[in-house]
This record gives structure tokens, sequence and C-alpha cells, in this order.
């Protein structure tokens, strides 16, 4: 077991320093600590997409608010806009809560440690400690879903998650260095997203093979120890497309709830079996396709029948987009698709 932080930060950093991935929120291994207003807005941005799809956004976002002060004052709408793709869009809100205790409470300055970060808006305990260590240097236990699966391999914890937390925090705590604690977090992530892959860790490449028990039992990928599976409930509602010569409605959804505060198309209220038509907006000639849209959110599936109108007149109900410059409206995923759906079909 290994049981000494530096019989696994020496070689783990060593590693980092030649095999480091150069991303835009980063500082190069060894250098300088990065600026905290961005080591925060990617941490928050990557709770929830993957490094690809957070990159493009991160460079877009950071030239349109490129500091504390600039988001605090930043339009709901166009952050909205701006977020779309990157998940939860009460994270987006948030963030400019967050950026407004910044600017208010802390003269614009992020604190340094890990109690008074844990303390902002959407700053959670992991968020904290990432903070604290890449931003500020300060030893903290960071633990994110590719770190957790190369602790549950390294010392081959047999426990099923969510359980084994506790058991992958305190063997995390015992491997972290009082020395470049930001630089091992950030090469315990690089480590299990190019070597200590879910299907097929790439172990004979991997700087820590010597010492762990995952690999010296002969199944790696076994660990963490997958839970039970849960069943999503299936859930149903009605899209509906209301066309004015080559314009459509969109709508904006309530600030509370499932992607509030979203631009979007009109819909009913989410059921149990397919409501057709009983949830329209307003009467009108609505037509249902034969095709529908599903997505999986985290905690339910949802089909999405889709109705179309071609409306005579304006509806004062929403906000009219030109049909052609949908994509730049920033619709949520499931409506970008529906969209793309009912386009195709009509
Ligand atoms: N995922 C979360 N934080 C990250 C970081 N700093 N680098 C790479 N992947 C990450």
């Amino acid at each position: 077991m290994p049981a000494k932080p530096r019989s696994v930060a020496e070689p783990l950093l060593a590693w980092y320093d030649r095999h480091a991935r150069d991303l835009p929120w980063r500082s190069p291994p060894g250098a300088p600590a990065p600026d905290p207003y961005r080591v925060w807005l990617s941490e928050i941005m990557l709770q929830q997409t993957t490094v690809a799809t957070v990159r493009p956004k991160f460079d877009l976002f950071t030239a349109r608010w490129p500091d504390f002060a600039s988001l605090a004052a930043a339009d709901e709408s166009e952050l909205m806009t701006a977020w779309a793709g990157l998940g939860y869009y009460a994270r987006a809100r948030n963030l400019v809560a967050c950026a407004r205790v910044v600017v208010e409470r802390h003269g614009g300055l992020f604190p340094g440690n890990e109690a008074e970060l844990r303390a902002l808006p959407g700053i959670g305990a992991y968020t904290a400690a990432a903070i604290a260590s890449i931003a500020f240097g300060e030893r903290a236990v960071v633990v994110d879903g590719n770190v957790e699966r190369v602790v549950a391999r390294l010392f081959a914890i047999g426990e099923p998650l969510p359980a084994a937390r506790t058991a992958i925090r305190i063997a995390t705590d015992s491997i972290t260095p009082d020395r470049r604690p930001g630089d091992f977090a950030q090469a315990m992530m690089d480590l299990g997203s190019a070597i200590c892959t879910p299907r097929s860790p790439k172990c004979l490449a991997c700087p820590l093979v010597g010492q762990c028990a995952g690999f010296a039992r002969g199944a790696p990928e076994t660990f963490p120890v997958k839970p039970a599976k849960a069943a999503r409930p299936q859930r149903y509602g009605t899209i509906f497309w209301a066309e004015h010569g080559d314009q459509v409605l969109l709508v904006r959804r309530p600030p509370r709830g499932l992607l509030g505060g979203m631009r979007a198309l009109p819909t009913g209220p989410w059921a149990d079996a397919p409501p057709g038509l009983a949830d329209r907006p307003f009467a009108a000639d609505w037509t249902l396709l034969d095709t529908s849209v599903a997505h999986v959110f985290t905690h339910f599936r949802l089909e999405l029948a889709l109705a179309v109108a071609r409306l005579r007149e304006h509806s004062n109900a929403g906000e009219w987009w030109p049909v052609a410059d949908i994509e730049s409206a920033g619709l949520p995923t499931v409506f970008a698709k529906a969209a793309a759906g009912i386009r195709r079909a009509i």
C-alpha cells in the first residue's frame, strides 16, 4: 500500500512535469500559481462538462468577462446565452452572485483559504479545495471523479460508491504533499484522464504502477466499485413550435427549476404519460409530428413530442426569433435537439 506522500507525489509530479496538459486556466508545472478568477471559473465550468467542451467556452467567457468586476456587472440574459451547453444554469446564476460577493465584501480579490472560499455562493467542498490548492498553493485534499478513480485503484478500495468516498478521501489525504499541492491535484486529474481511464487503463505507462494495489491484484478497472444502478424514471412532455413567417416563438423558462431562466421553446409540464396537446400554450391549429426527441437528465429520462402550428398573426406570448438563426439563441441542448428535429421534419 502506498502510505507515504513522497512515494506517490514524487513520481507523479515528475510525470506531470513532462506530460501536463496545456490548458488556458493553468500555469505550467512548477510555475507561479495562475489567476484565481480563471481557476475558479474553470472549476465551476468543469463540474458538469468535459475539458474539450469547456476549453473554447472558457476562452469566449474570459474574453467577455475577464475578471470579477466585469462578471459582477454582467447582464444575466447574455450570461445565460454564453453558458448554454455547460449544464446546470443555477451555476451560471451563482457565478454572478459569487462575483458580486467577491467585489463587495472582499475588495475584488478571492480569499486564499479553503474555509472562506467555501462560504462563497456556489463553492462546495471540492471547488474550495481545488481553488485553495491550485490558485493559492494551500495543501488541500482535492477529490474529483478522476482522482476518485485513481485513488480507489491505487489503494484497491473494495467498498462500493458512494460509501467508498470516506475511504477515498482519507487515502487521498495520506498521499497529498505539502509542496506543489496544486500541481499534485492537477497531476492526479491528468493521470485519471490520460492513463488511469475508466475502461482500459494504460497501466504500463503509469508512473504509479509499482505502488498500485489495484494493478497488483490484476483488475484495476474494477475499482472504484460501482453502486447498483438506480432506474431513471421516464417522463413525457410536448414541445410547441409556433411559426409566423420565418420566425419561431421562444419563451424564457421560469427562474427556478430545470433549465431555469433559459430561453426555450414553449412546453407544458412533464407528465407520467405523453400529454399530447393537452398543455398547449395557446389555442392554434397544432399538429403533432410523428417524431419525438429523447433526452436524459441526471434524475429522469424525458421524451418530448413535437407539435407545430403556423400562426396567422404574432401572439405576444414571448420572443419571436428568426428560424434560420435559431442556433444563436443559446437554447439548452434538449431544445436545440428538438429545433433541429422539427426543422428536418417540416
Ligand atoms: N477538472 C477539474 N479541474 C481541472 C483542472 N484544473 N484541470 C483539468 N481537469 C480538471
